[in-house]
């Protein structure tokens, strides 16, 4: 699976480290930056991401500045993304389940690195149900 990972300054030690858990686990990863901590924009790490999934390019991203709210509020507003800012198991998990997300946002000054890789091993192994109601409901998004 392919997964397309960027971040801000305030998300990029975590970042780092995701990339390497990622291909630890074996995953192909593209790396949109940043590329060194200094401050930069958020919304145009986000594009990056998001211009890979619409393009086919990668099947799931991953976002993370200091918050991870930046970057969830930008890649939202792309149609066909659905952009899940996680800080516990439970929501990453169901945000795969109920909501089909295609993205996961978060937050490096609010999670640790113990819990960031949980939540993204969360995200990664869990699966749409494919349940007619989230169907329903995600098709309502526009
Ligand atoms: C950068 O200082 C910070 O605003 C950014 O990383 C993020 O938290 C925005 O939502």
């Amino acid at each position: 699976m392919k997964i397309s990972i960027a971040s801000d300054h305030g998300g990029y030690q975590l970042k780092q480290m995701v990339i390497d858990h990622l291909k630890a686990r074996g995953f192909e990863v593209t790396d949109r930056g940043c590329d060194v901590p200094v401050s930069c924009d958020y919304p145009l790490y986000a594009k990056k991401v998001t211009d890979d999934l619409t393009a086919g390019d990668a099947e799931l991203g991953i976002l993370i500045c200091g918050t991870g709210i930046g970057m969830s509020m930008a890649a939202n507003k792309v149609p066909g993304i659905r952009a899940a800012l996680c800080h516990d198991v439970f929501s990453a998990k169901a945000s795969k389940e109920h909501n089909n997300a295609n993205i996961l946002c978060m937050g490096a000054r609010v999670i640790g690195p113990g819990l960031a890789m949980m939540i993204t091993d969360t995200f990664l192994d869990t699966k749409f149900t494919q349940d007619e109601r989230h169907v329903r409901r995600i098709s309502q998004f526009s």
